[in-house]
């Protein structure tokens, strides 16, 4: 007899938690990254087909972090049925922290009236911060402490280098914030795969404005990831078929090309068809990172970013994952079904109107944002 697998055991949901509402902020301004490319002398075509970025999502300098909290997490309660009174938990992902002590979580719920009995708290894990956020308000609300509240979960950062750093094409800023009660929206398989080592692929040291990469070893942590994750998730070496057999599937999106990336290598290390895994991206992936592409990573929310565009319109029981991953490193596979409630994809409306209202920065509006504009004489 064969080992069960996580993939076999997807049937064991949560029925009673999951997502009950979404909502997402995206802020003000945003960069063409062929403006980009105009100002770092670089070849456009390296930033659209090599990252397969477009644009970059930034804040203007008035709004950051606590913002894009704040307007995500309300635009979660109002199209809730429930009320603040009815939240047990606040907790955000986050790895842009506005202070060492003070969690994020209590900006957001003094800005939305939350308090009494109420866990408050900030999550941190690099990008990974926020799915793990999501899955302790899961596993709080399957273990009964809960008593029936619900829990508010934000995933929320900025998302900057060093200007000229080889991570700057794929800069970005957002928010997503998710209601954990019942599976409105979405149901949340009860077992996941998981997967850490840990590495110095990409880290910000304390006191330090901008993070320290080590850009190629990152992608080869994060391709790692994603294998021993899906092995654990279908069992070995059947990733490829359990794939196929989802609806959609989406990964943490540093830039797009590297879960393009990823994919390649799933396919290559499992024997797949030569053109299989260009395929499945182009089929199962690519369609829910459109905003990603107009986002730029958004570290903790840039997969919930692919997640809200991919559940947006599904029938009730469509099936997808969601691949975390987090420099340091740590990463986490979900399995999702949807609820009655994401053929409405009433979130989108957040994300169709922050993308109209953004404004556009030029070349001099960028490097001013940066401190690089030239002192006038
Ligand atoms: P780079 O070294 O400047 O770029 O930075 P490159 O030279 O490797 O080129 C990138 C791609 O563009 C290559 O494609 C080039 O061939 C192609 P590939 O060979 O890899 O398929 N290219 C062109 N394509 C078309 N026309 C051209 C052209 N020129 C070149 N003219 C790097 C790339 C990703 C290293 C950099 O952006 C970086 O350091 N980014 C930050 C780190 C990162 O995003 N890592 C991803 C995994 S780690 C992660 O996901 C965690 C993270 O989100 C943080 C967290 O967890 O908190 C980052």
């Amino acid at each position: 007899m064969t080992n069960p697998t996580l993939n076999d055991t997807a049937h064991k949901t949560a029925p009673e938690t999951g997502i009950a509402s979404l909502g997402v902020a995206l802020p003000s301004l945003f960069l063409e990254l062929d403006d980009l490319a105009e100002l770092r002398g670089a070849d456009p075509a390296k930033f659209r087909f090599g990252l397969g970025c477009h644009q970059m999502a930034l804040c203007d300098a008035e709004e950051g972090v606590v913002d894009l909290a704040q307007r995500a997490a309300q635009r979660a309660l109002d199209r809730w049925s429930g009320s603040v009174e009815d939240i047990g938990l606040i907790a955000v992902g986050t790895e842009s922290a506005v202070d060492m002590s003070r969690p994020l979580s209590a900006w957001v719920a003094e800005a939305i009236g939350v308090r009494g009995a109420v866990r408050s708290y900030e999550v941190k894990h690099a990008c990974y911060g926020g799915t793990l956020a999501l899955r302790q308000a899961i596993e709080w609300r399957r273990s009964g402490a809960a008593r029936g509240k619900a829990a508010l979960v934000i995933a929320a950062d900025v998302a900057l280098y060093a200007p000229e750093d080889p991570g700057e094409p794929t800069q970005g800023a957002g928010a997503v914030a998710f209601i954990v009660a019942e599976p409105e929206v979405a149901r949340v398989d009860l077992e996941t795969a998981v997967f850490s080592e840990p590495a110095f692929d990409f880290w910000r040291p304390v006191g330090e404005d901008f993070p320290r990469v080590d850009g190629k070893f990152s992608l080869d942590c994060y391709k790692r990831a994603t294998l021993e994750c899906l092995g654990q998730w279908a069992g070995d070496g059947a990733a490829v078929d359990a794939l196929e057999a989802l609806d959609a599937a989406c990964f943490h999106v540093p830039f797009p090309k590297m879960v393009q990336k990823a994919v390649r290598h799933v396919g290559e290390e499992l024997g797949a068809e030569a053109d299989w895994a260009d395929d499945y991206f182009k089929r199962r992936i690519a369609p829910s990172m459109g905003w990603n592409q107009k986002v730029g990573n958004a570290y903790t929310a840039s997969l919930w970013i692919s997640v809200a565009q991919a559940l947006g319109g599904r029938a009730d029981g469509e099936r997808l994952i969601a691949f975390s991953y987090g420099s340091g490193y740590g990463s986490e596979l979900l399995g999702l079904e949807a609820g009655p409630r994401a053929a409405d994809a009433a979130w989108f409306t957040d994300v169709e109107q922050d993308l109209e209202s953004r404004r556009r920065l030029d070349i001099a509006a960028y490097r001013q944002l940066r401190g690089q504009a030239k002192k006038a004489a």
